[in-house]
This record gives C-alpha cells, structure tokens and sequence, in this order.
C-alpha cells in the first residue's frame, strides 16, 4: 500500500471478524521494532494475547465493557515500557521529561505497529481505557513495566467512521 493510502486508510476499528493469524502477527511486531528509540534502547514491550480463553477471560476482566464489545475476536497486544531507562543517565533523569521519554518511545512503537498492521491487511484499536492492575497480575507484568495500552488487530467486521482533524493553523505555527 502506498504511504499517503496507508495512513489515510488506517482508522480505529470498534468490530471484528477474526483475529490476526500467528504469523502475520510476528511479522508486523518485526516491523514495530523498527521504530526509532532513546539511544536505541528499544524498553518498549509487547505481551500477545492470541488463544481464545486466554482472550475471552482477558477482555472480560481487563477492559470496560465498551473497549471489550469493540475488541471482540480480535487479538490483544499489551504494550509497556521498561521505567527509568529511556531518558535516564544512570538512575537520575536527562531532562524535565523522565519517564514521560519512554511512553514517547512507546508511542512511536505502537505507531508503527498499527501502519504495520493496516499495510499487512488488518484493522487495530488503540484501548487506553483498561485495567493495568489486573492486566499486571493475568500477564505477569513485571513492575518495573508501565501497563500502556491494549491494541485490538484483527480483520474488520465494521466500516469506521472518519474522525475529523483540527484544522492544521490549529495546532501548527510555522516561525
Ligand atoms: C492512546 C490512545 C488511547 C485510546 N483509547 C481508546 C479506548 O480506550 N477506546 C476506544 O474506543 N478508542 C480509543 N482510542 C482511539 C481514539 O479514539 C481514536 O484514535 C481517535 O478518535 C481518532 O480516530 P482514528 O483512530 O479512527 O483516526 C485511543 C487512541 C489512542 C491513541
């Protein structure tokens, strides 16, 4: 697909038919790890949640009951990143930002997952609405871990709706 299709195409996706199969699953985690990092220190992580019970329990404990309706056959990727590492120099914070560096990265991560996804033919939705507590304690998250966000990836069973854009003088100045 072509880039500018790409990223026009790519919508957030509240209905699914199917998930994601294994394979193209790792492909387009192989993809997200291409994403740019602090030092390339890649803390970004990703936990893949593809069996059917392990989905089913998942989705009813984890997620609101909107996010669990939306993400309905869909696998679940949980996304976390190691604290205190990215935009730390041995322990003690390189800027004002701190931890807020390694969400940047993380964020990039989860950009490229989801253009990744939509190019290889599946659909995504980014859930930031969930429950980290006992997405830590189903997945074994280590507490060194910010819980992020869960991503659905599957093929789409519903056509989404075009969410507008602010117009870009809004929220851009050139100097
Ligand atoms: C960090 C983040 C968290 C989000 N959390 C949720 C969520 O919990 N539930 C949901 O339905 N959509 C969620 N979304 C999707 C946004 O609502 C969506 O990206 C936005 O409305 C723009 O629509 P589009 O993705 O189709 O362009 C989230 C998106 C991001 C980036």
């Amino acid at each position: 697909m072509e880039f500018k299709e790409l990223i026009s195409e790519r919508r957030s996706v509240r209905g699914y038919d199917a998930a994601i199969e294994h394979d193209a699953l790792v492909e387009i985690l192989r993809e997200a790890q291409q994403a740019p990092s602090w030092k390339n220190q890649q803390t970004s992580r990703c936990y893949a949640i593809e069996t059917p019970e392990t989905l089913e329990d998942f989705r009813a404990s984890a997620l609101p009951s909107f996010n669990r309706n939306s993400s309905a056959h869909a696998a679940l990727i949980v996304t976390t990143y190691v604290r205190n590492v990215v935009g730390f120099n041995n322990g003690t914070p390189a800027n004002e930002i701190g931890n807020g560096w390694g969400a940047y990265d993380l964020g990039l991560h989860d950009a490229y997952l989801v253009l990744a996804a939509k190019n290889a033919g599946y659909d995504t939705l980014i859930m930031g609405i969930r429950d980290a507590d006992v997405i830590r304690a189903k997945l074994n998250i280590p507490e060194n871990e910010e819980i992020m966000s869960v991503i659905a990836v599957g093929k789409r069973g519903v056509e989404p709706s075009m969410r507008p854009r602010k117009p870009l003088d809004e929220v851009v100045r050139f100097v």
